[in-house]
């Protein structure tokens, strides 16, 4: 891609194109999930970097082997249940698991690193978050958009929902996302960058590794959604017509009630 086509683009759509600028924006701390809207030049311009420096980082890790799943190519119902596979079964199974190992390192550190009871009402706020929110799309979200793709593929109209307009459940989503890419910035600044003290135990250790994998791997499941799954499924609604324009706009959730 040329210096030019990457002035031209959103980092989100960087991020859906060329996977591999997300280990660049993620090493340059920045926010392609929710911020994936954002033009390069202005995104990599605040994080002090340059649009010829990321080129450079972009030549310099193509080198190694390209891998992950091409979400490109699959179909929203294909997305959806890889979604809820990875990135769903995988947060809940860590925010759960995670929640007790930030109580032992609380209990036995609290009183010299009093940061810790904020990194687990923060775990706490996260899940109180997030796990209700992926409930909602599972429930809700993706079998709506589910039968919309297969009325589609049989080119019947899809059945209109019961929140108007895919739009409106999307939109309550994608507020939600921004609301956990705050508690990730806020767990982030508490444990400086997830660097533990130089004297942590093996527990406070595995605490931090965890936290970090959790920021990215969340960071990457907002992106899936916000800059891929989400504009696709507003996009075959508009061509499918859209089921029921008089509620667009309404503000609700639908799935939020
Ligand atoms: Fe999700
Ligand atoms: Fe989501």
């Amino acid at each position: 891609m040329t210096v030019a086509e990457l002035n031209s683009r959103t980092i989100g759509q960087l991020a859906v194109e060329m996977p591999i600028a997300i280990r660049v924006f993620e090493a340059w701390k920045i926010d392609y999930c929710c911020g994936g809207k954002t033009p390069l030049p202005e995104a990599v311009e605040a994080a002090g970097k340059t649009v010829d420096a990321f080129m450079e980082e972009l030549a310099r890790l193509s080198v190694a082997p390209a891998q992950g799943f091409d979400w490109r190519s699959q179909t929203l119902t294909t997305i959806a249940r890889e979604i809820t596979a990875t990135y769903h079964g995988y947060t809940r199974e860590e925010l759960q698991t995670i929640d007790p190992l930030a109580t032992k390192v609380l209990s036995v550190h609290g009183e010299r690193r009093p940061e810790l009871a904020a990194v687990l009402s923060l775990i706490r706020e996260l899940a109180g978050d997030m796990i209700p929110h992926m409930l909602k799309e599972e429930q809700v979200l993706f079998p709506y958009v589910d039968q919309m793709e297969e009325a589609a593929a049989g080119h019947r109209p899809a059945v209109t929902p019961f929140f108007g307009t895919v739009k409106n459940p999307i939109r309550m989503m994608m507020l939600e996302h921004d609301r956990v890419g705050e508690l990730l910035v806020q767990l982030r600044e508490v444990t400086e960058n997830y660097t533990p003290p130089s004297s942590a135990c093996f527990s406070y250790r595995e605490l931090y590794r965890r936290l970090a994998e959790l920021e990215a791997r969340t960071h990457e499941h907002i992106h899936v959604e916000n800059n891929l799954y989400f504009p696709r499924a507003v996009a075959l609604e508009e061509t499918a017509g859209s089921p029921n324009p008089a509620v667009e706009g309404c503000g609700h959730g639908g799935c939020n009630h």
